[in-house]
């Protein structure tokens, strides 16, 4: 019995020691799908110093990812051109479509994060789009480039890098739909694209960054308060289309032309751009009251960069039944309208959502 128990102990002893003399395997890299919709990120141009006058969308993601092969360092990629746009063509279809896909692929297993390269004109939208329907607390990236990529010191080979190394980071996982420019790490809902040419456009302006790329890796200082992702009711699984929203611009003189021109097209709901707070015109206001009149739910936004609409502020909105934008801008208030008409058209249930998210 003695002589059993002996030769089990050597035989156990000896699997340890075999077991630790094995070279310890490293963790696989985590994997990060490239999602690519075209832009300046895949743009080109007739020469190195083109940088104006190029033509965005012509590189597929497999190019974009083998000029970077850096990226095998801090994540196992995979690409899959979704579309190949300049993002002034993104449509609320091709955000369905993205949204659906993007969850679709945060759900499985293999799958750590997500990394969307698009064009930088409409990038906030997608981004905050994604941000209200995106069901899964993975990491997602939105990344672009303000150069082509033939162009002398393009920026996106380090952005797309950056970009990757977010979305393959713990630190980044639950913060919602991150933006990743120029070293910059944006929240999808604060951050706007602030100049027309410079590579350090996009900004979050009264808010600022959540954190910073320093050599690959993240840090963060802030966390984004407002609701995302898997804390919102926006459901896009089932859902064909989004409600027409318009956005009227509010200058001096405008009048109610753009107003009644979407009420004409059937729009269910209107964002204002008005000036100041949130100000309407005699013009305008009237002209918003019929279309309220008429069932569309009307958000006062303000076309100023910084702020919030104060409510009951610059137009008794309890009176007129109408919802204001908080700070949203008026093109990301058109998004959280849209969806918002998917769930209700109670304007205190919507003014609530304007609070939320
Ligand atoms: C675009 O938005 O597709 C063109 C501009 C850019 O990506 O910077």
């Amino acid at each position: 019995m003695t002589r059993r128990l002996n030769a089990l102990v050597v035989a156990f002893l000896a699997l340890a020691f075999a077991a630790a003399a094995e070279p310890l395997q490293p963790a696989p890299l985590p994997h990060v799908m490239i999602l690519a919709t075209g832009g300046t990120i895949a743009g080109t141009g007739a020469t190195a110093t083109t940088t104006v006058g190029y033509t965005a969308a012509t590189i597929g993601v497999e190019a974009l990812i083998a000029a970077v092969p850096e990226l095998a360092k801090v994540a196992r990629v995979s690409g899959e051109q979704v579309f190949q746009i300049a993002s002034e063509n993104m449509t609320p279809d091709n955000w369905l479509r993205l949204g659906r896909r993007v969850n679709e692929l945060l759900a499985r297993d293999d799958v750590a994060g997500v990394v969307i390269t698009h064009g930088t004109d409409t990038l906030e939208e997608t981004a905050y789009f994604l941000d209200l329907v995106v069901k899964s607390a993975k990491p997602i990236v939105l990344v672009g480039a303000m150069r082509p990529a033939t162009a002398i010191s393009a920026d996106g080979p380090m952005n797309l890098y950056n970009a990757v190394a977010l979305a393959a980071s713990r630190e980044a996982v639950g913060r919602g739909v991150l933006v990743c420019m120029n070293d910059r790490i944006d929240a999808a809902r604060d951050v706007t694209k602030t100049n027309t040419v410079a590579l350090d456009t996009f900004r979050s302006p009264e808010l600022g960054v959540l954190g910073m790329m320093e050599g690959g890796r993240p840090a963060f200082y802030r966390t984004a308060d407002r609701a995302h992702t898997t804390a919102t009711e926006f459901d896009i699984k089932d859902l064909r289309e989004l409600p027409k929203v318009g956005i009227a611009l509010a200058y001096a003189g405008s009048g109610r032309i753009a107003i009644d021109a979407m009420v004409a097209a059937g729009v269910k709901g209107i964002v204002n751009a008005g000036v100041g707070d949130g100000s309407l015109s005699v013009e305008a206001r009237a002209a918003l009251v019929e279309a309220r009149a008429k069932g569309i739910v009307v958000v006062r936004a303000s076309r100023i960069p910084g702020g919030a609409v104060a409510r009951n502020g610059e137009a008794d909105d309890d009176a007129l039944d109408f919802v204001v934008a908080d700070n949203l801008s008026p093109q990301k208030a058109r998004i959280l309208l849209a969806l918002a008409l998917t769930r209700t058209t109670d304007t205190r249930e919507i003014q609530r959502m304007f609070r939320r998210y």
